[in-house]
């Protein structure tokens, strides 16, 4: 039966091991030919810069080929089902990676897909982030961990707390009243602690995790958001909180002077270019989990 990439939900703990040994032997020797003449169709709609380039770069890298379906390009953007867009693609190529807004929406595109699904971004979730970033804060710091995500229970939050809870790393989430995680995602993953105080939710962490005040999709929210959110920047007085060797994460894009200074994403402790590095390899070593 083939597999998705979907939700980590679904994924078992070994199964992401697995891809995170492979990643350590892919970033070490990158160019393995594991896919010749195979394709895969990226779908966006909405904008990237790292999940396209890592994608199209890793496909280039093991061999294969990548093609880009802008929502401009695509009989989708006309009216076509995403339907019987899988079924099509699943005649001519290997894999479908996909970068949706409704999460109903990626659903419905692993379900009459043939071939395996990688969901890029969705609104609710973004696997392929999460799956890099704990592969990142095993690479600097082992997973005997406590990590703080500070901002709004959002996709990369969602993601982050079902993968920290599949690999038994402690997760407290930090943000203003009325942006908690979505509640199904809080019954899923019991473990996740939601806190209201920034100060509190970054105290003795290991890990201090920050995203965009707001995500694509919900720029109408944006100046209500740049209201509520302040006390919740990622900046060096709130990093006083965290463990000393803490180190700081962002998925990027970031917008410098709010969510995260600066000062502190160019500083010593963050670590976001080499997690956004990361993306590259550890979808290479999920492309041939799921092509193999
Ligand atoms: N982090 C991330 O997914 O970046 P892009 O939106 O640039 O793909
Ligand atoms: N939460 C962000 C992530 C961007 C990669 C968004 O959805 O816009």
């Amino acid at each position: 039966m083939k597999n998705n990439f979907v939700d980590i939900y679904n994924w078992k703990k070994q199964d992401l091991e697995k891809i995170f040994e492979k990643t350590a032997e892919l970033k070490q020797n990158p160019f393995q030919k594991h896919l010749k003449n195979k394709t895969m169709s990226m779908i966006f709609e909405k904008p990237s810069t790292r999940t396209r380039v890592s994608f199209e770069t890793g496909m280039t890298q093991l061999g294969g080929h990548a093609q880009f379906l802008g929502p401009e390009h695509m009989q989708l953007g006309r009216g076509e089902t995403i339907e019987d867009t899988a079924k099509v693609l699943s005649r001519y190529v290997d894999v479908i990676m996909a970068r949706l807004f409704e999460h109903q929406e990626m659903l419905d595109l692993a379900k009459s897909a043939e071939i395996p699904v990688v969901n890029g971004l969705t609104d609710w979730l973004h696997p392929c982030q999460a799956l890099t970033d704990l592969y990142t804060v095993k690479e600097n710091k082992g997973l005997d961990v406590t990590l703080t995500y500070v901002g709004d229970g959002n996709n990369v939050c969602h993601s982050l707390m079902q993968i920290c809870s599949k690999l038994n790393v402690p997760m407290k989430v930090g943000c203003p009243e009325d942006y908690e995680p979505d509640q199904e995602i809080l019954d899923r993953v019991k473990t996740t602690e939601v806190m209201h105080s920034p100060e509190k939710a970054v105290k003795n962490a290991d890990v201090v995790y920050t995203d965009v005040w707001t995500s694509m999709g919900k720029e109408k929210e944006a100046r209500k958001r740049k209201k509520v959110f302040p006390p919740f920047q990622v900046n060096q007085s709130l990093l006083k909180h965290a463990n000393n060797d803490a180190i700081v994460m962002h998925g990027l894009p970031a917008h410098r002077g709010l969510e995260i200074t600066s000062e502190v994403m160019d500083g010593e402790q963050s670590v976001v270019f080499d997690q956004a590095e990361n993306r590259m390899h550890c979808q290479k070593a999920l492309l041939l989990e799921l092509l193999s």
